[in-house]
């Protein structure tokens, strides 16, 4: 029986569109192996939206995610919007998205390939075999606590206002997602919070102790989030799962991916409670080189990876994506962001090429 799904297309800005050409072609190519049918629609978000609909995320594009089965983003923002009101900015319509589909776990894997390890910008000996996953809670936090503003006070003088705040529910339901996370890899996650100073850290590191209960199987460590910071980077190999809130989140799940030296690889899930997941790689739109076909679209397949195997429970249509990629690399192709002595340079439209040649050869 051939399993269909609907799936919403976001490409966004930069590079975004060229990316997502590639990894449309390459779900359409796996699809007929494993015999999965894609019905794809495409809507706007950020700059493309402001252009179109002057908002950066218009509703109809909330009520076609919705309605699809998984979301796949590719990127937003540059130049041209960076100077706009915050509620007019791409960032703004990718908030609201994850806000909208109720988004609150984001798994960001930090994998060092073998084949890119001298990309690493650190000693080879400190990053080999390095794989974590951080998973970020993505809806709650200081992004999104209240109060917030610019407040003028009865003196005149204006104080700017985020909440750090977290509900035990909102905590307890992140826990369980990191916790049954760990318990698929090497079943030790460590919580990094800030529980020294701040009272919300506090809620969070006893509602994790309380968790752990129930994943006897799990060893449960603490790290305050300057520490984890340092122990990144110092010997990342001691981390397997890590789970924190939004903003230490967001501040180490970039310290992560760069120790992989090729941000250009890594792809994200981010998921809700039976809501349509939100698939995207960690990257940015790197206006820079957009149009040029330069971009590697890697990332991006990788991601509708993570969207077969964590949206929609196709793991061996998952696993020949990944299996083609490392095969690209091992075949010596490399964009220009991931180059390497001696390897053969192509353009993001060509990586594509050869990604669907690999995989209808397998
Ligand atoms: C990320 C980004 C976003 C965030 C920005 C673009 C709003 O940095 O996905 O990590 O801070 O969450
Ligand atoms: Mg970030």
């Amino acid at each position: 029986m051939t399993n269909q799904y609907s799936i919403t297309l976001l490409p966004g800005d930069g590079i975004g569109p060229e990316i997502m050409d590639v990894t449309v072609k390459v779900l359409e190519t796996v699809g007929k192996q494993c015999d999965i049918k894609f019905n794809f629609q495409t809507a706007l978000i950020g700059g493309a939206a402001i252009d179109a609909k002057g908002v950066p995320l218009p509703p109809e594009t909330v009520e076609t995610c919705l309605k699809s089965d998984s979301v796949l983003l590719a990127a937003i923002g540059g130049y041209k919007w960076d100077n706009l009101p915050r509620e007019l900015r791409p960032e703004t319509g990718l908030l609201g998205i994850r806000a909208a589909l109720g988004l609150f776990a984001n798994l960001r894997p930090a994998t060092i390939l073998p084949q890119l390890i001298d990309a690493s910008s650190l000693k080879k000996e400190v990053v080999e075999g390095v794989d974590i996953m951080v998973v970020r809670e993505l809806t709650g936090g200081i992004y999104f606590g209240q109060p917030k503003g610019i407040f003028t006070s009865e003196t005149g003088e204006q104080r700017g206002v985020n909440t750090m705040a977290y509900t035990v529910s909102e905590i307890d339901r992140i826990a369980r997602v990191a916790f049954e996370t760990a318990q698929k890899r090497q079943k030790r996650l460590c919580s990094v919070d800030k529980a020294n100073v701040l009272d919300v850290s506090q809620l969070w590191r006893d509602r994790l102790i309380k968790m752990s209960e129930e994943y006897p199987d799990v060893e449960l460590t603490h790290m305050y989030v300057d520490n984890a910071a340092m122990q990144l980077v110092r010997n990342p190999k001691q981390f397997d799962t890590i789970v924190t809130g939004n903003l230490f989140g967001d501040i180490l799940s970039d310290a992560a991916a760069m120790l992989t030296g090729s941000i250009g690889m890594l792809p994200s899930a981010s998921l809700g409670a039976n809501r349509p997941g939100l698939f995207e790689p960690v990257h940015g739109s790197a206006p820079d080189i957009a149009g040029q076909d330069k971009a590697n679209p890697l990332a991006q397949v990788l991601s509708a990876a993570m969207m077969l195997r964590y949206g929609l429970n196709e793991p061996e249509a998952a696993t020949k994506i990944e299996e083609a990629v490392l095969k690209v690399l091992d075949l010596g192709y490399r964009t220009g962001d991931i180059m390497s002595e001696g390897a053969k340079a192509v353009g993001c439209q060509e990586m594509g090429k050869v990604l669907l040649e690999v995989l209808e050869g397998n």
